[in-house]
């Protein structure tokens, strides 16, 4: 198993960390156990995560604060990635904040929490992507005019069509593209093969299906990835994280946990090898459908 890809044109472990799990109950205030999320991330590095992915909006404030508590000053080759385009009301509501002005202040905000000059990767979040079209070369330009001051090194986009990734990729240099995928979810093929024709990054999001659409659960109910699990000796996290890593040299995960034990397993699917036999089973997966339904963002 090849174990690291490459992030723009600097490679990275194939098996990063997303950090959304860190915060409280639904994305939302800071988790019952603040210190034990600290350790997963301090956790995660000593394992070799050298790619992490948050947001502003988680919590909001709440993960990126995690982040510069546990890991400040950062080790050299750590790649921070964030996303913006979105907001939080009051009550946790996942809100559009999709005008240049509201990027640029998103990156900001991201700076300044991290504590960092420059964030490695920022993806355009897109939450609408009918809206999306009138704006999106005002949206990536504002992107690209931070990029110029040096407040970020790559532009990624995510929850985007294989047909806006091709837009966007006439409008700026993109290196990423960050969208739900997962052996349970194969709804995105297309995005993955332009990545792969367009030498792009695949960063899959729920690739364990999806904690707000009860994947983990799911996974251990398809008949297809237990048995996998079971020749594998191995968890049916561990196998769908391993039929990612199968699937496509460039994806790079980022599975999200809230736990060291879990984040332990997750790193040790980067060892697991899969034949074609493994694989052509987890073709009988289940497909359970847009898990975005179930986050309501
Ligand atoms: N661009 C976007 O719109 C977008 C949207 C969603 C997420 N993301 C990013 O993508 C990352 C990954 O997504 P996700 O975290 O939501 O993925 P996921 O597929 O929902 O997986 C996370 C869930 O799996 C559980 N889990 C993790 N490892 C496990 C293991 N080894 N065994 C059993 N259960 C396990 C976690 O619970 P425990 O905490 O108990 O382990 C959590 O419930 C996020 O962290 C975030 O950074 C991006």
């Amino acid at each position: 198993m090849i174990k690291t890809s490459l992030l723009g044109d600097k490679p990275v472990n194939r098996i990063g960390f997303g950090a959304m799990q860190l915060a409280g109950p639904g994305v939302f205030g800071p988790p019952s156990d603040p210190e034990g999320a600290r350790a997963v991330l301090r956790r995660a590095v000593d394992l070799g995560v050298d790619h992490i992915d948050t947001s502003q909006f988680y919590g909001p404030d709440v993960v990126n604060e995690l982040i510069r508590e546990a890991l400040y000053p950062y080790p050299q080759h750590l790649k921070l990635v964030t996303k913006v385009g979105g907001r939080r009301d009051d009550a946790g509501g996942w809100l559009p904040a999709q005008s240049p002005a509201e990027l640029r202040a998103g990156v900001e905000a991201n700076l300044r929490t991290l504590q960092v000059e420059r964030m490695d990767l920022v993806n355009l979040r897109l939450f609408d992507e009918h809206d999306a079209e009138g704006q999106l070369a005002e949206q990536l330009g504002a992107l690209e005019d931070l990029r110029q001051e040096g407040k970020l090194d790559l532009i990624g986009i995510s929850n985007a069509s294989a047909d806006t990734v091709r837009r966007a990729l006439e409008l700026v240099h993109i290196a990423c593209v960050q969208n739900a995928y997962s052996v349970v979810n194969r709804g995105d093929e297309e995005g993955l093969a332009l990545c792969e024709e367009r030498g792009l990054a695949f960063v899959p999001f729920f690739p364990l299906g999806s904690a707000f659409a009860g994947g983990p659960r799911q996974l251990a109910a398809d008949p297809a990835i237990a048995e996998v699990a079971a020749r594998r000796g191995a968890t049916p996290s561990q196998i769908a994280l391993a039929w990612l890593l199968h699937r496509s040299e460039r994806i790079l995960l980022i599975p999200g946990t809230s736990s060291v034990e879990h984040l332990e397993e997750n790193v040790a699917a980067g060892d697991i090898d899969l034949d074609e036999q493994d694989m052509q089973r987890l073709e009988d997966a289940v497909q359970l459908g847009d898990p975005m339904a179930a986050a309501e963002h």
